[in-house]
């Protein structure tokens, strides 16, 4: 058995536990990386696209950011299509200049894993039977095989960065967390596709078949979305009935969605989940580990971020100086933001979706929602401050 040591184990290193270690290394706090997957894997996996004006600040403060400046296509607005027209949420001039910024999740992971890699710290892939010990009363540690050998890693404080399916939140006794949670009965089929974007901004549209979302990567790929049930076999979707589907979804008289080769496609259930608190003795959850969102308003990756951003301060003062006010703020911190957030998420599911019992009064009221939103400058600034990420929650 190897025994290694450290101040803080992160497990999971997907974007909330790689940009933990990055904050954390700025500030001189130890870290060991245990993630799972392979590199190849969480570089490759698919996600998140919009970042919030804060997300890309975080990243920049944490010297993470050249390529996100170069290559990040920055937004002013998002178009909302209902009733057979379009109609743009001019995002900046309703919040007083913020904006939004596309870049796609695996490049920000692919920024973040060779920022480790070059700084030297560690950080190990295909770690297997991740077990937390004594996070209640400590001190902690994390017992794992890697390459064939045993290995435990003794800490003062264990990061729950492990998604939404990780051993973290499943070590706390279920006697002291709570969950809320509300199911959705749709969800989303996700396709990559290489051809450039038909549309210089978002288009989010609310259609009689069902929802679909025109987004992008770079100039030259898209990223499509379209509503379907959570139970739809991605076998029955060729790539035909993708394009046909999308077509009849986002397309308006005169304008039509440009079709390419389909890079990669997968289905996404939707959920509305969050444990409460997100800390127990020496573990602190943060991201996808306690709260997850449906897609529709791009929030989970922010939210992440936003976890982690107010835990590597906390765990920086504790470091320094033994005080552990921040420590043991962190899970009300964090929820208030994350709970406006599950609010936003929710609204904007339940405006674009289309109700799976074909109920008429939800639709009216749908449509209702959204003229507002496009008449009323009062309306479409909520929209606007709540996607762009507001500054105080
Ligand atoms: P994850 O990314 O899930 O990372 C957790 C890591 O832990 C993974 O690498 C996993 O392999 C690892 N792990 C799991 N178990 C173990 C174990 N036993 N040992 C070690 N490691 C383990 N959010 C937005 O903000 N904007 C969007 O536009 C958006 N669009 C989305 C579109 C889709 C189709 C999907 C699926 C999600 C989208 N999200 C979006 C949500 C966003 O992708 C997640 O909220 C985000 O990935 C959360 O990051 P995380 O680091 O908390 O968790
Ligand atoms: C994307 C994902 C979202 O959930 C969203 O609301 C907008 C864009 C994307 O993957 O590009």
């Amino acid at each position: 058995m190897a025994r290694l040591r450290t101040q803080v184990a992160i497990i999971g290193a997907g974007p909330a536990g790689l940009t933990l270690a990055r904050l954390l290394e700025r500030q001189g706090v130890d870290s060991v990386v245990l993630e799972d997957r392979s590199r190849e894997y969480v570089e490759q996996r698919i996600r998140a696209g919009v970042l919030e004006q804060g997300s890309v600040e975080l990243l920049a403060e944490a010297g993470v950011a050249a390529r996100l400046q170069r290559e990040g296509l920055v937004h002013s607005g998002i178009e909302l299509q209902f009733d057979n027209h379009r109609f743009r949420v001019a995002l900046s001039d309703l919040t007083g200049g913020r904006s939004i910024v596309i870049y796609g999740q695996t490049e920000i992971v692919k920024d973040l894993i060779a920022a480790r890699v070059a700084s030297g710290a560690p950080i190990l892939f295909e770690v297997e039977d991740v077990v937390l010990k004594d996070i209640g009363p400590g001190p902690p540690s994390v017992s794992f095989r890697h390459a064939g050998e045993e290995h435990e890693l003794r800490c003062e404080i264990v990061a729950g960065c492990d998604g939404s399916h990780g051993p973290c939140r499943a070590s706390v006794p279920a006697s002291t967390l709570r969950s809320y949670s509300r199911e959705y009965p749709y969800a989303w089929l996700g396709i990559l596709a290489a051809v450039a974007p038909s549309n210089e901004e978002l288009i989010y549209s609310h259609h009689r078949s069902g929802f679909a979302l025109a987004s992008m990567r770079s100039p030259a790929l898209s990223r499509l979305y379209l509503q379907c049930r959570p139970e739809e076999d991605i076998a029955n979707w060729p790539d035909s009935r993708i394009w046909e589907q999308l077509q009849l979804r986002l397309g308006l008289p005169g304008w039509q969605l440009k079709e390419g080769p389909v890079l990669e496609k997968g289905i996404t259930p939707m959920r509305s989940l969050v444990y409460e608190p997100m800390q127990y003795g020496h573990l602190y959850l943060a991201g996808d580990a306690c709260h997850i969102v449906p897609p529709t308003g791009a929030k989970g990756l922010n939210l992440a971020l936003h976890d982690v951003r107010l835990l590597a301060e906390a765990l920086t003062e504790f470091f320094a100086n033994g005080a552990t006010s921040l420590l043991e703020d962190y899970s009300e911190r964090c929820l208030r933001r994350v709970w406006r957030a599950e609010h936003f998420s929710w609204w904007m599911t339940s405006m674009l979706h289309r109700p799976d019992d074909g109920n008429e009064f939800e639709v009216k009221l749908q449509l209702a929602q959204l003229r507002y939103i496009s008449t009323s400058r009062a309306a479409a600034t909520t929209l606007a401050e709540n996607y762009v990420g507001l500054a105080k929650v």
